[in-house]
């Protein structure tokens, strides 16, 4: 009961909320001339989350937000998103983290859903480098912390999960290819791993599927890149109102 309380909350209550803050701060920026690093004009045009999934009530696990993680507006739609994937399919997260987001996809998506989550360890180099003011997300004891204490309580969930570590612009997402009904694009804010991830997730999606991407509009990197791919392949990216989501359907 709980868990559905905190499902209701984030969607109906803290989603309108914060995604009228963010309007009300990015317009008196606007009225001030001022410039800020963490909200930028975004331009991609939005959609309400309710035409992103057929659900409308959801369960939400891990409440507490570390620095890093999505806000449980955004965890209460991407978990809904997870509920609707087709059963046996594979979900695909690129930045791991603490597990806190993939944990949530792994207790909302169907049983014989397989989740993947792939994050870069402190001592692997990068192809490309990473933004200014995100090392100390790379730079924690073990991706997924958070998965290690429902190990007993809700085994066969996390059993769904497998771990996997690399850089994403040089790992081989090859078996992953069109095999999947939900991407997270949530790795590097860096422009070019921003691009680069997107075409990865492009591969990877199922016909059906769904990719999401975080903090559109918060880091300047996710933004210009998306912006910019989407002036380019006109794939039609939205951004999930009210939150830094941005949602693509493979219609194809
Ligand atoms: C914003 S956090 C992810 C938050 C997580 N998805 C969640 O919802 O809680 C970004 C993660 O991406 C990982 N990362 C950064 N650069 C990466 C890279 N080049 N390849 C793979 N993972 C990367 C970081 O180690 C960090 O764990």
């Amino acid at each position: 009961m709980e868990k559905i309380l905190k499902g209701y909350y984030a969607t109906r209550i803290y989603l309108p909320l914060s995604g009228l803050s963010r309007k009300w701060r990015r317009f008196s920026k606007c009225l001030m001339n001022k410039e800020s690093k963490l909200l930028q004009q975004v331009n991609l045009p939005e959609v309400s989350w309710k035409d992103c999934t057929s659900k409308r009530i959801i369960k939400i696990w891990e409440n507490e937000q570390a620095n890093g993680n999505v806000r449980i507006s955004e965890l209460g739609v991407i978990n809904m998103i997870a509920a609707d994937c087709e059963d046996g399919t594979n979900l695909f997260e690129i930045g791991t983290f603490d597990g806190r987001t993939l944990l949530n996809l792994a207790f909302s998506s169907p049983s014989n859903c397989s989740l993947y989550t792939l994050d870069l360890l402190p001592t692997m180099d990068t192809h490309f480098s990473l933004a200014p003011g995100e090392r100390h997300m790379v730079e924690k004891k073990m991706p997924g912390e958070r998965f290690e204490k429902y190990q007993k309580s809700a085994n066969s969930i996390v059993n769904k999960i497998h771990q996997l570590f690399g850089d994403s612009a040089s790992f081989d997402f090859s078996p992953y290819k069109n095999s999947c009904s939900l991407v997270f694009v949530d790795g590097s804010h860096a422009y070019e791993y921003v691009k680069s991830d997107t075409y990865t997730a492009m591969d990877m999606i199922k016909r059906g599927g769904v990719i999401i991407w975080h903090d559109y509009g918060i880091w300047e990197g996710v933004t210009k890149a998306l912006e910019e791919i989407e002036s380019n392949e006109k794939y039609g990216l939205k951004n999930i109102k009210g939150t830094s989501l941005v949602y693509w359907k493979n219609e194809k």
